[in-house]
């Protein structure tokens, strides 16, 4: 089941731009999901409408299967975000900034010791929130979402603005709180660095349009099948004769024949033909095609 699925959501702040071209997405049940795309592709402006924070003007949202404007309050209880900076007290310690939260959100006062632990706070004591650093502002923030034991996260670039430690210690709080709390994670990113070491799903969100939607293992085989073998030969037009012959879809590319194949027999043969039309051979490699180069591909 999805916990979180949108259909045809479009939105604009003023007349003339359309932010969000008939957006549709579903996170399934205990997923994270990477919600990727460059700055200002309209992540931020999907989010805040998952959240009721910008008024829906047309589309359908539906959260644990519940359509989420009749039902706003019962599914908000479900669900933790981060979606600005963090606000927290900075003359007040970690514990302190819980209180106030925890009075909000009307949850035991057990809670608080149990979110700090959680998320790596149980330390801090009378280090008053001022004098964190960003990365521990940013799990702070996340304590107070998880106060109420939401089910669903919704976090919007959390990793914005961390040095290299503070985006590891997030990455790896927001997998643990997944994997040993079932916790489902709808997290936005404009780096595909980020997402490919966190996400198990991936939505690609481009001028506010979708452009991809699938496991991070599909996102991986379109890229394999985009994606080939490049013969480095001493004579690079005859060598593209020889292998068009068995493979029309070879081509030459700086001078390199590059072949969309991946079948390690034909990868021997074509080989084998080169080296007898007395072409050598210097190299046989992989297509350079990461899934950096997919997403670029994809928001052309
Ligand atoms: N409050 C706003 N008023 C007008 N335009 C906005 C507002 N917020 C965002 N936009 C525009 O909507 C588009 C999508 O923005 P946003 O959702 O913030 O993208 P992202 O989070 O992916 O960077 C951008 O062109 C941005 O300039
Ligand atoms: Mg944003």
């Amino acid at each position: 089941m999805s916990c979180i699925e949108i259909n045809q959501l479009s939105h604009h702040y003023s007349r003339a731009e359309q932010v969000l071209k008939e957006v549709s997405l579903k996170v399934p049940e205990g997923s994270i999901y990477g919600f990727l795309g460059p700055n200002g592709a309209g992540k931020t402006t999907t989010l805040r409408l998952i959240l009721g924070l910008l008024r829906q003007q047309s589309g359908e949202i539906k959260i644990l299967g519940k359509p989420f404007a009749p039902h706003r309050e019962a599914l908000l209880s479900k669900i933790g975000s981060l979606i600005e900076n963090p606000s927290v007290y900075a003359q007040l310690t970690a514990m302190e900034n819980l209180k106030v939260w925890q009075k909000v959100y009307q949850c035991p006062s057990t809670r608080i010791e149990e979110v700090l632990d959680l998320v790596g706070l149980g330390h801090t004591g009378k280090k008053k929130a001022g004098q964190f650093s960003l990365g521990m502002k940013q799990r702070l923030g996340l304590a107070a979402a998880l106060l109420h034991q939401p089910s669903i996260l919704i976090l919007d670039e959390p990793t914005n603005g961390l040095d290299p430690g503070g985006i590891v210690e997030m990455r790896e709080l927001l997998k643990t709180l997944n994997r040993e709390l079932g916790i489902s994670i709808l997290v936005s990113s404009h780096l595909l660095s980020e997402v490919e070491k966190l996400a198990t799903h991936v939505g690609i969100i481009h001028l506010g349009q979708m452009l991809f939607e699938g496991t991070l293992d599909e996102l991986k085989k379109r890229q394999q099948q985009s994606s080939g073998i490049q013969f480095d030969t001493g004579d690079g037009a005859k060598a593209l004769q020889i292998i068009q012959s068995q493979h029309a879809a070879a081509k030459l590319e700086n001078g390199q024949v590059s072949v969309p194949i991946h079948d390690r027999a034909l990868i021997a043969e074509l080989n084998r033909q080169l080296v007898q039309a007395g072409i050598p051979v210097y190299q046989i490699q992989a297509a350079q095609n990461d899934l950096e180069t997919i997403f670029m591909n994809l928001i052309k």
